[in-house]
């Protein structure tokens, strides 16, 4: 899969891409990512990519003609997905999201500063705006770090043999049950005895229980959404 990235701050990406998961399914040709600097679609002596709003008002709008040259220049793959604007006012950014985006040979990524861009880039170029929380950062920058990292961990190979997406939060609706290593007695605190049982059916149920405890605690909202078994209900009414 390839993402391209328009961003006025390219130099913010390349060490995140080097390093770790990423850094190698890069390495390994899984995942390419293109960076293209926006100021290089600039015009002028200056290069000027933003400018002060109409009517007036705080903060800068990035202009629309550099944000425009730099998408025409990217090459559009044949299955190529949305081209992606982030902001505080997009769509809130899901693992079904990522999911669905895992599916796309190809995204594009722009990223927006200052205020945001004009209103015209976001009419004509943009399929899709999103949001990675509800507080407002300085940029698309990291947003778009964060929608690469979790749609490149969903394909295939990414993740080495042992790792495993399927039993992650969110995968099933619900918040992952709490981990333990070694040390079996840390600062007095100990390892759940059932743990270290060996009985297999008895740790799943442990952790189902203590998955859909954890859910209903910090993010009852989700339960809602859940794809409960007859299994789940039972736990959670047990719970109440
Ligand atoms: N740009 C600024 N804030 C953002 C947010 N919360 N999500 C995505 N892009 C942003």
């Amino acid at each position: 899969m390839r993402f391209d990235v328009l961003t006025l701050f390219p130099d913010m990406f390349t060490s995140y891409l080097k390093e770790s998961i990423l850094g190698r399914a890069i390495e390994r040709g899984l995942v390419e990512v293109g960076l293209l600097n926006i100021r290089d679609f600039a015009k002028g002596p200056h290069r000027t990519v933003d400018d002060r709003p109409y009517g007036g008002g705080e903060g800068m709008v990035m202009k629309a003609g550099p944000i425009f040259r730099a998408l025409q220049s990217v090459e559009r793959l044949e299955g190529r997905g949305p081209v992606v604007l982030f902001s505080p006012q997009g769509k809130p950014f899901t693992q079904n999201m990522a999911w669905e985006m895992a599916d796309y040979q190809q995204m594009i990524l722009v990223c927006g500063r200052y205020e945001g861009v004009d209103e015209r880039v976001r009419s004509t170029c943009i399929d899709m705006e999103i949001s990675i929380g509800d507080y407002v950062l300085n940029g698309g920058e990291l947003a778009a770090m964060v929608v690469i990292e979790a749609v490149s961990r969903l394909i295939p190979d990414v993740l080495g043999g042992e790792r495993s997406n399927r039993e992650d939060t969110f995968e099933n609706g619900l918040l992952e049950y709490p981990h333990y290593t070694r040390p079996q007695v840390f600062r007095e605190l100990e390892v759940p005895p059932v743990l270290l049982s060996g009985d297999h059916e008895k740790i799943r149920v442990w952790r189902k229980l203590q998955s859909l405890k954890r859910t209903r605690e910090r993010r009852a909202d989700l339960l809602q959404n859940a794809q409960l078994s007859a299994e789940d209900k039972a736990i959670l009414k047990n719970l109440l």
